[in-house]
């Protein structure tokens, strides 16, 4: 059990240039031993790079090898609950890329799934695994004087930091009628989500799962789940939104938003009376950047010091497939299990009703 064998079912940009170097970084806990896509390029071209025999282009059938403990699924949303529910039913661990799924539906029958097979189900919120974020989350337990918190995230498209630093095989050769069924099946499935809904509010709710979900699960972790939405709307056809959550003693203002400038603006900030933390993230397609922890604070009220910490080298990424490495020793559960994941999936509902409002549409 010490040394995992993991079979990846999907294997685009965030499985090559994330996943597996972490997973060769760490191989006395991990050794790939299949991959699965709908591609036959990816396949041959990741296959050969990292040395991996067993290739698959049903996922079914790398499921039903016998030199696989644990998947890891970074293939498309939609199909990210239905691989997870298989591969759990075959016996398997999941680490499932964010977001787990996109209905609330989808959550219980994975949530179910995993109760009747006992094994470890972790959701690819990497940024709660950064050590400066769990020694913020120290810091934030002894504050009981908490007055704001932010929640911001405006990011450039990924393929602005992507195309310059990184070599990607892309799975050009597949068909396009599978790429129109993808389309098709994700509109359907964010129809059983939020409701025939206007074009803007589909977007935003992508948005939340694609992006929003690393902000909203890391502000949970830190604050709680908010009492309620106070707030929320979006503009820009969905892809600038803003909200207020109400947490009784302090409100937190969440932002996400993307552009096409190649940098990240991403960070929360927690304010206390005498003390501010504010933990910064940058891209995570260039591996290894700092996410470092500031804290501005007052001790005697005339004066302010500063502190910047980055608690070490090494990536989110890392951390956080270290952490499902001693789930699956330990059997505890993850952290970003499916039952939290279902609280994103409950402030994004609450969310959309809000900006449905907003858009003088019925709630
Ligand atoms: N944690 C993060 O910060 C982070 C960052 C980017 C993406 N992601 C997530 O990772 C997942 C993959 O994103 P990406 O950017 O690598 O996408 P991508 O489009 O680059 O790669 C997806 C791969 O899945 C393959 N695929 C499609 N349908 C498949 C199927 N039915 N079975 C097997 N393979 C299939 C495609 O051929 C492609 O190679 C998404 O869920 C995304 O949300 C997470």
């Amino acid at each position: 059990m010490s040394r995992i064998r993991v079979g990846i079912i999907g294997c685009g940009a965030v499985a090559q240039i994330l996943h597996l170097p972490t997973l060769y970084q760490l191989s006395d806990l991990f050794e790939v031993t299949a991959i699965c896509d709908l591609s036959d390029k990816v396949l041959a071209g990741v296959g050969d790079a990292w040395g991996i025999a067993a290739r698959q282009r049903d996922y079914k059938d790398l499921l039903a090898l016998d030199t696989v403990d644990a998947v890891l699924i970074a293939n498309p949303n939609v199909y990210h609950a239905e691989v997870a529910i298989a591969a759990l039913a075959a016996g398997l661990h999941v680490l499932v890329e964010k977001p787990m799924c996109i209905t609330l539906e989808e959550n219980d029958a994975v949530i179910a799934a995993q109760a009747s097979a006992g094994k470890i189900v972790q959701v690819g919120t990497m940024r709660r695994y950064a050590p400066a974020f769990i020694e913020a989350c120290r810091i934030v337990q002894g504050m009981d004087d908490i007055r704001l918190a932010k929640a911001h995230d405006i990011i450039g498209r990924n393929s602005l930091v992507i195309d310059p630093t990184s070599r990607v095989i892309k799975a050009d050769d597949i068909p396009q009628s599978v790429s129109e069924s993808l389309r098709r099946r994700q509109d359907e499935q964010i129809r059983a989500a939020i409701g025939d809904a206007p074009d803007a509010l589909k977007t935003a709710y992508n948005m939340m799962l694609g992006l929003s979900t690393h902000d909203s699960s890391a502000m949970r972790e830190l604050l709680g789940m908010p009492k309620r939405v106070l707030h929320a709307a979006q503009r820009r056809g969905g892809r600038s939104m803003t909200a207020v959550f109400d947490y009784g003693d302090f409100l937190c203002l969440f932002s996400t938003g993307a552009d096409n400038i190649p940098r990240y603006d991403t960070y929360l900030a927690i304010y206390g009376e005498n003390r501010v933390l504010r933990v910064d993230y940058d891209t995570p397609f260039v591996r290894n950047l700092p996410i470092t922890l500031s804290i501005t604070e007052t001790r005697d009220g005339l004066s302010k010091t500063e502190s910047v910490t980055h608690p070490g080298w090494g990536d989110a990424f890392t951390e956080e497939w270290r952490a499902f490495h001693n789930s699956l020793v330990s059997g505890e559960p993850a952290k970003a299990s499916p039952q939290d994941f279902r609280q994103d999936l409950l402030l994004y509902r609450e969310m959309i009703q809000h900006m449905a409002q907003e858009a003088g549409l019925p709630a």
